[in-house]
């Protein structure tokens, strides 16, 4: 390889791992992410502006209309750090609040996206193992006795009839898309990063 090209493959390569893979997430004016989105469009219906996503790309053909702006997954949001301001999530299935490792893998990033003071916001059932109201405390402090640089706080709200006033007439389904998942309670994670 001529030095030429040596130099200029060099170039290209710092090029790309200085650019930030912002394709999917262009509109800098919108500050809000909903992940695990499915066919629905709470974050757009909610907390709009707000992009939409999902890991699973069959959903572009299966969802009738479909909202989704990018497919990505939780734990890999193809964006630059400190990109959003809220994460929204509803009814996590497959990934989540699970175990230590699964909610270090999902906290982790969402707290490279978020910016400081940022929230994240998780709709859910009770009984839904990815957000279980009664583990959800204690697995993100003990997230936080790990991290050096990020506080965290959270506040869970049993939801009772109030869903229906926060959110009205808003259908969330499970993964087929088609059966209705109930939503009980809300959970709001603040995060502060003390070092940007
Ligand atoms: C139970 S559905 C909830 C759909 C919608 N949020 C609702 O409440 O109606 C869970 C969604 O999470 C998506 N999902 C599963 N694993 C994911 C991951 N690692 N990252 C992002 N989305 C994921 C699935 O494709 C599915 O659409």
């Amino acid at each position: 390889m001529s030095a030429l090209s040596s130099l200029s493959n060099k170039i290209l390569k710092s090029n790309i791992e200085a650019m930030p893979a912002t394709s999917c997430f262009e509109d800098t004016d919108i500050k809000h992410i909903e992940l695990g989105a499915g066919c629905g469009n709470f974050g757009k219906q909610f907390f709009p502006p707000c992009y939409l996503t999902d890991a699973n790309k069959a959903l572009l053909e299966q969802c009738q209309p479909c909202s989704l702006d990018c497919i990505c997954e939780a734990q890999n949001i193809p964006c630059e750090k400190n990109r959003f301001s809220k994460v929204l999530i509803c009814n996590p299935f497959g990934y989540g609040f699970y175990t230590a490792e699964q909610t270090k893998q999902l906290l982790d990033e969402l707290v490279r996206v978020l910016e400081s003071e940022g929230k994240i916001i998780v709709l859910g059932n009770q009984t839904n193992k990815y957000f279980k109201p009664s583990k959800l405390e204690k697995q993100i402090k003990s997230y936080e006795s790990q991290t050096q640089d990020t506080e965290l706080s959270v506040e869970v709200e049993d939801l009772n009839d109030k869903i229906e006033q926060l959110y009205p007439n808003y259908s969330f389904f499970q993964c087929d898309g088609k059966t209705p998942a109930k939503v009980t309670h809300q959970a709001i994670i603040t995060l502060r990063k003390t070092s940007l």
